[in-house]
């Protein structure tokens, strides 16, 4: 057990939050995350409408009895807006602990979410996103420095300064997401102010992410070179592993594609072909830089117990060189 205000405001054990993963963040892998100590998180989006989202929480429930959350993702070319607000009435029924939301505002959901006592975490790549989003009333922020898989934004500006920057500037808890996937990540992201992190890629390889095992063996061997972004050109950049289509994506866009051309590429049905087929170039793969730090495919406990007792032996490691408690 640890606390930081993450956990006191989640009721989980441990401040490590699982990322919202288009297709792959199920109720299994979200159960096996909160049922660790930390918080699963279900993408909403996977679920189709809201009554898809009802069916998968339901099912979480299921599987644990601890908090969990669900993930909105709001990318205009993702979700259209009665989509988003049948998750947000399908989380409100549901009473689910968490959302996490990314892609823009929360703002015109804020007020229902709120009023139903579900904690809002706005995921954002810049520090003055999370400026916006303590003054519209989130809970808490996440933000995702470049390195990370996804959107990690347009600024280029990576996990070390984005993580103490957001800790100087807002009053509400900053989770640091982006290039953590082990116990020294964790401890460094406390160090530099966070009182929580999420992962994303960390959690895709592991033993209860349904992707297919061929997918997960190519990224374990991948290297921290083998991650490329794409979709600078409509200003929505995006972290992806290596491969023909996104290889594809980014010539296409030097020529000038349109988003339409683009989606014919990047589309994430074509990604759910690669984690059912095991086909590596079948979609564009969301993937961070952490992966060169990544080598194996444990089971979600392992992962955890791993981030929670390195921590304490780096806490250790700490102490042998004289910084401990009470020292000057
Ligand atoms: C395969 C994959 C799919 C993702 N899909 C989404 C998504 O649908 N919505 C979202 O907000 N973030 C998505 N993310 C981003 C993660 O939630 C998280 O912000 C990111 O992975 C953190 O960086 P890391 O990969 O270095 O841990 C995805 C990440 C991965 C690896």
């Amino acid at each position: 057990m640890l606390r930081t205000r993450i956990t006191e405001m989640l009721g989980i054990e441990y401040p490590i939050i699982q990322g919202g993963m288009m297709w792959l963040a199920t109720a299994e892998l979200a159960a096996a995350v909160s049922n660790a100590g930390g918080l699963g998180i279900i993408a909403a989006l996977s679920c189709g409408d809201g009554d898809g989202l009802r069916r998968e929480i339901n099912k979480c429930r299921e599987l644990t009895d601890k908090p969990f959350g669900i993930n909105i993702s709001m990318l205009p070319d993702l979700a259209n807006d009665e989509r988003i607000e049948e998750f947000v009435d399908a989380a409100v029924a549901e009473q689910v602990a968490a959302v996490e939301t990314a892609g823009r505002t929360p703002e015109p959901y804020l007020p229902r979410l709120k009023g139903a006592g579900i904690k809002v975490i706005h995921k954002v790549p810049a520090v003055r996103y999370a400026q916006t989003a303590e003054r519209l009333g989130v809970d808490a922020v996440a933000l995702v420095g470049f390195e990370g898989a996804g959107h990690p934004g347009m600024d280029e500006v990576t996990t070390f300064v984005l993580i103490q920057k957001a800790a100087r500037v807002v009053t509400i808890p900053v989770i640091a997401a982006g290039g953590i996937c082990d116990a020294r990540g964790f401890v460094a992201a406390l160090a530099l102010g966070a009182e929580g992190v999420l992962m994303g890629t960390r959690f895709m390889l592991t033993r209860e992410c349904w992707a297919h095992e061929r997918i997960k063996a190519w990224l374990a061997n991948a290297t921290e070179l083998d991650t490329m972004i794409i979709e600078r050109s409509i200003n929505n950049a995006a972290r992806v592993i290596k491969n023909e289509p996104a290889a594809r994506a980014l010539a296409m866009e030097e020529r000038g594609a349109t988003l339409a051309e683009l989606l014919t590429v990047i589309s994430g049905q074509l990604a759910r072909q690669a984690y059912q087929t095991g086909e590596r170039d079948a979609g564009v793969i969301s993937c961070g830089q952490v992966i060169g730090l990544i080598d194996t495919v444990p089971g979600v406990n392992e992962v955890m117990a791993e981030i929670i007792n390195g921590a304490h032996a780096i806490y250790r490691q700490l102490g042998a060189i004289g910084i401990h408690k009470g020292s000057t």
